[in-house]
Formats: C-alpha cells, structure tokens, sequence
C-alpha cells in the first residue's frame, strides 16, 4: 500500500478536498466495521480512543465537504433534528402477535393443531426453531440496495410509525449491509440489564430523573420526537425474522437467521433447532434456569416451524400465525395481603415507608417485605394497609408492589391511608418534609437508626474499609456509650475494649490497626462515607477530582458546585447546606481534629502529582495483581499522577501485568508499550 494511505486504505492527508464519494465510503466501512466489532460481537479491535479518532475525522470531511454526506453515514448515529410528529407507515407483511401457552400440554396442543392442519404423515416430526422471546419492542427494519431507508414500530399491526430516524441511532443496527436486494427484516429493541443500570446511575449523577424497567424506557427512547435524546439511550436490538424471504428464494427460518447473522444484524442469540415438539418441551426446561444470567430481559421462548412452506400452508388466525407459538414463563408475580405499612429510617435520616406482607414465594425465595419508597408512591398506586396486592420481582430481584387489587371495592376504600408518622419511630424527634416536597426526614442527627446507618456505612468496604466493624460491634460501642457520632470512632479506648466481653487484646489490636489505618483513605471515601444526601461514591469522586481538596469542597458555594458536569442544581443545595448545618459543621470539625482532613490535604499536595515516574502517564493493568487490589493500585495511581484507563492503545506508557495477564498484555507488545511487573511498579510509586 502506498505510503499516502493509512493501515485501513484511508488517505493519509486529512484535507477534505483529498476524498472523494470512494475514500469517504472506505472510511466509513472501517468505521462500521469497528462499531460491528463493539456493539454486535462485543469484541472490539481498536481502542475507544482509536474509533474516535476515525469518527472524528469522518465528521471533519463530511462538515467540509457536505456534498459528500450520505443518510447511511456513521454519523447519522449522533440523532438529527427533532420531528413535530411521527408519519405513518403501511406494512408491506403484517406484524403479527403470538399465541401465548403457558404448560408444556397446551405446546403439544400447539404441535396437534398444527399436523392436522399441514396434514402431515404420522412418522414425520415438525422441524422448529426455538428462541428467546425478547421483552422489547417490536420493529421492522427496510434495506434497499445494501442501504438502511426504513423503520417502522408495529402499531396497530398494519399501520406503525415511522422511526427510521430513532432506529439510525442504535449502534447494533447496520446502516449498510453487503446485500443488494431489498431486505425487510423484524426484530426487538431493547436495552440490556446492565446498560439499564449504567444509565440510570448517570442521571442519577446528573440529578436527572431514573427509570423504573427496561423495557418501558426502551418503549419511550423509541418514540422520542427528537432523536438526539434517542442516541443518548442504551437502545440495542436483536433480529429474528426475514419477511420476505419468499423473493429471495430462502426456504428456511433457520436459514434466514444464518443469512442475517453472516450480514453483521445482531441476532437473537438463541435459535435451536428441535425436532418435533418434545425436544421443544426438553429446551424450555433447561433454558429457565438461564433467564436471570442473561444480560437481557426475556419472557419466554418462541417456537417456529422452521420450513417456510409449511409456515404457509399452517396460515394464520386472527392476528396470530398458526405456524409459532409463545411459551411465556410464568410471571415473576403473585399476590398477597398487606400487613403493615411502617417508616424505616435511613442514613440520611430520610423516612421510606415498608410494607410488610403475608409471606410470599417467588421465583425462588420468599419474600415478606417491599419498599413503597415514598408518599407519591403509596398515593399513585393506594396502598392501604389490608389491601390484596400484586408483587413481582424486578430485573434487579427486588420484590415491587405492582398494583393494589380490587381498588374499587369499598373495603378497600373504607381501609385508612397511610400516614408518615410525625415522630420518628426510632427517637421520637420531630419528621419534617422536605422542599422536594416527596421525602420526609427525622430532624435528629443522633437518631439511633440514623446514626447505625451512618456508621455502618461509613466503615462499609464501599466508603472507609474498616474491617472488623460488623453492625452488632457498632450497636455494642454505641449502647455502651463508647461512639456517639463516626468521629468518635478516632478516640476509642482500645485498653478498654480489650476487656469487653467478646474482646480480646488481639482483636482490640486489629481493630486499632484498621480505624487507624483508615485515616490514610482517599479523600473520596471519606466524603462519600459521611452521608451527605445525594452524594455516593461517584459524586465524590467527581468533588474531588474537580475542586481538588476538601477545604475548596466545604468553601464552594452552590453555583461553583452546580457548574460542575454531574451535580444538578438540587444536590448542589445538599452539599452547600452540608456543610453549613449544625451537625455537618460539628462533624468536619470533629474530623479534622481526629486527623483525618488533615491528612487528605497533605496527600493532595504531593510533589507526586507534577513530577515522579507515573505523572502525566497512561497506565493499563492486567491480570491478578498479589500485593494489592486493582482498586489500591489504582488508586495509588492516581496519586502518583497517573491516568489508568482501561484498554491499551499506542497512547498507553505502561502496563502493569500480575499473574496470568490477558489479551492486554499481548496487545502491549505488539505496540511496543513497556511492560511493569507488580513489583517494578511498586518500586517506582515508592520512589
Ligand atoms: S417472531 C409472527 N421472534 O413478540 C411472529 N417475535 O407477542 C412474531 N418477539 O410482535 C414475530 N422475541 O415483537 C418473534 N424471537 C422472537 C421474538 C418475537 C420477541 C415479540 C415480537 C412479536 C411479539 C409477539
């Protein structure tokens, strides 16, 4: 290759009148073919910082060069301008729904239905496909000339909405494929578990609201007006049906999803053949056990007839295919009777109300209690103690109160409502609401529950990591009148706690080690660890790195706090008004007294940060580390200057490899970055 064109075939000189409609479209194959490799296979070749380099400079060229702009460009991938409204779209092939079974009789059922129907000789199975049924949305997708043109939702099941602009967004949906017929596709738009999660914890980072499921966001995301906010959204999608198979001569269901596979769609992961309908019976057994590991929310398996002729001779009843089936798992649900409603006390000493119900089994435990979390909750959905309710365990396993049965009846109506006591049910000091108008709050900072929550978390392995601090040790200390707030913890008379029942010279030791040793903690730890509301381990970390010590973190005032990216304008308020109540100014002056500020302020002021081996450097770790967690090492890192980042490029400086290093390491050395051993960079941090 020439030496005016990169590794890729791309031209080497960026100016844009350098390309033309061919180099452009080189560029954005590579581009595609990366983003595939990330989103589809989950395997990517490049770094981040590598795709983004390509990307940016298709988006250079393109803004250059408008001429050159195309609707299947990568960059379409950011949204575009906002829509007054969706148009509606005529489906060319109905989007039919499924019949739903519940038992493995009413499957066979399914399976005699069917042979009557294709009359099919006693000694002949049924080929099938067995999938996942996604619990997404359904849409179809349109290419024409390897070019993505149309998507549309299913709406009434001929008529859907246009969300050809929405869908461009979503990375696993190739906007070109290498197939020049017309290709009408089907699949499921979803977001997965863990993606969900991420995203709801970073708005709630930015003091943005959160979302209660997956697949209601996923729903939302999908038919936003303004597909900028669409691109902002986790949404992935799987594909499971090729509609018009019959023009391009496939003959198969299963052969459809092979074409679509080697065709860069992502695909429903699981797609088995089974031959007749006991091996059908056979796999929906074992897949049960595997719906909470997979990284997506399923409601069961769909079961295809795998021979599109007979798909067509078996037809369809109403809006439903006679040729597939669902069989839906049974629901994660069931119903008990609420016992008691009663306000439990938080750290922050924020009120949630629990209700207690009549013990349940669900999916696997049973459950007694539900979180109703706050008054707008127990109001939107009125739950009344006594009431028959609806509980289903979440994505997250956690038991939800769905909805209150028979809320019409006048039982139900003559039952009281719930009320927020108006004294705290641990100390009896007053509960005030807050401005935010949805939290109540103990007012008193020595509330016993309060206080062993504070405690308990301060000392958690998410904040402080003291060990040995379990929640009977902090109970004990506390009736003992030996802490009464954390700072306390600082002053404890080990001599003493040597002769407590339980105690012994050697665990007074420890313990003394450990509460000790915490002082030399991250400034973080000790921020998140003081529960001020609204600030978890994120958030300080975001204090920290922005305003660099903790007096400039006391000292900001509310605009300085909600000018920094991640803090709204309402946790801005909580930490300003922190610092400045009664107890929070006690607290950081106790603190500082047992040595802890002060001790962060001279970490932070270490000649390390300028200067020394790791300042300014880029490092990555791999493999199991022996003299520290990858989380020390990377914190100490960070002290030293060092930025640690995930995956190895040619901007890495160093790799730090402990035992059995993986791909990371062999990637180092094909760049040629240096390589440390645990110990050689132990070395240099202590120097
Ligand atoms: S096949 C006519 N395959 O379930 C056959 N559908 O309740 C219908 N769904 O509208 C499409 N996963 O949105 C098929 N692997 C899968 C599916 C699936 C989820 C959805 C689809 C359909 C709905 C029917």
């Amino acid at each position: 290759m020439s030496a005016l064109f990169d590794k890729h075939g791309i031209p080497l000189d960026r100016s844009p009148e350098n390309f033309d409609a061919s180099s452009i479209d080189d560029l954005r194959k590579v581009i595609e073919y990366h983003s595939h490799r990330y989103y589809v296979m989950d395997d990517p070749v490049i770094s981040d910082g590598e795709y983004d380099a390509l990307f940016n400079r298709l988006e250079q060229i393109e803004k250059d060069r408008p001429d050159l702009v195309t609707p299947n460009s990568p960059t379409v991938r950011v949204g575009g301008k906002p829509l007054d409204e969706f148009e509606t779209v005529t489906h060319r092939f109905p989007m039919l729904s499924l019949q739903n079974t519940t038992t493995h009789d009413e499957l066979r059922e399914f399976e005699k239905r069917l042979r009557k129907t294709i009359d099919l000789p006693e000694d002949e199975k049924i080929h099938y496909v067995v999938e996942h049924k996604i619990d997404g949305l359904a849409v179809c997708l349109t290419y024409e000339n390897g070019g993505f043109i149309q998507a549309a939702t299913r709406g009434d099941g001929t008529r859907g909405e246009d969300v050809t602009k929405n869908v461009r967004t979503i990375k696993s949906i190739p906007l070109m494929v290498d197939f020049k017929q017309a290709l009408i596709v089907q699949g499921e738009v979803f977001i997965g578990g863990r993606e969900f999660l991420k995203f709801n914890r970073e708005q709630e980072i930015k003091g943005e609201r959160t979302y209660a499921n997956p697949r209601n966001t996923a729903a939302g995301s999908l038919r936003q007006l303004d597909s900028k906010i669409t691109a902002t959204r986790p949404l992935d999608c799987f594909m499971h049906s090729i509609r018009n198979y019959e023009e391009l001569g496939i003959t198969h269901h299963h052969d459809a999803l092979e074409l679509l596979h080697k065709l860069g769609f992502k695909v429903t992961p699981l797609r088995l053949d089974a031959d007749g309908i006991e091996e059908v019976l056979k796999i929906a057994g074992e897949q049960k056990i595997y719906r909470d590991k997979l990284g997506y929310g399923i409601d069961g398996l769909v079961v295809k007839v795998d021979e599109f002729r007979l798909q067509e001779i078996a037809g369809s009843v109403a809006r439903a295919p006679r040729f597939a089936i669902a069989y839906k798992y049974p629901p994660r649900e069931g119903t008990t009777t609420i016992l008691a409603i009663e306000a439990s006390v938080g750290r922050t000493g924020t009120l949630t109300p629990v209700a207690t119900f009549e013990p349940l089994f669900l999916d696997g435990s049973t459950v007694t209690h539900a979180s109703l979390y706050n008054m707008d909750e127990i109001e939107r959905k009125d739950i009344r103690v006594g009431d028959r309710v609806v509980i289903a365990k979440g994505g997250d396993v956690i038991p939800k109160v769905i909805k209150v049965l028979d809320s019409e009846s006048e039982e139900h109506l003559n039952r009281p409502r719930f009320k927020m006591p108006e004294k705290c049910p641990i100390c009896d000091s007053d509960v005030v609401r807050d401005p935010d108008g949805v939290s109540y709050r103990c007012v008193s900072r020595n509330c016993r529950a309060v206080l062993l929550r504070r405690i308990e978390h301060f000392v958690s392995k998410a904040a402080m990591r003291i060990e040995g601090m379990g929640p009977k040790i902090i109970e004990r200390f506390l009736d003992d009148g030996l802490i009464k707030d954390i700072p306390d913890l600082y002053h404890l008379d080990y001599g003493y706690i040597a002769l407590m029942p339980g105690f012994g010279q050697k665990s007074a030791d420890n313990l003394e080690e450990e509460i000790k040793g915490s002082i030399s903690q991250s400034l973080w730890r000790l921020i998140h660890g003081i529960s001020i509301p609204g600030v978890g381990a994120e958030v300080a970390k975001i204090l920290v790195k922005e305003l660099g010590s903790f007096d400039r973190i006391e000292e900001a005032d509310e605009e300085k706090l909600a000018a920094i990216l991640g803090i709204g304008p309402v946790l801005a308020e909580n930490i300003h008004s922190f610092f400045r109540e009664p107890h929070g100014e006690q607290l950081i002056k106790d603190l500082k007294e047992a040595g802890l500020l002060a001790f962060t302020e001279v970490t932070e002021s270490k000649p390390g940060l300028a200067s020394g081996p790791f300042a300014g450097k880029t490092v990555v770790l791999t493999g199991a580390l022996q003299q520290f967690t990858r989380d020390e090492m990377k914190e100490k890192l960070n002290e030293a200057g060092a930025k640690v980042t995930g995956s190895v490029s040619s901007k890495t400086d160093f790799v730090i490899a402990g035992e059995k290093p993986g791909s990371k390491f062999d990637k180092a050395g094909k760049l040629g970055v240096k390589v440390l051993s645990e110990d050689e960079a132990i070395r240099m941090l202590g120097d």
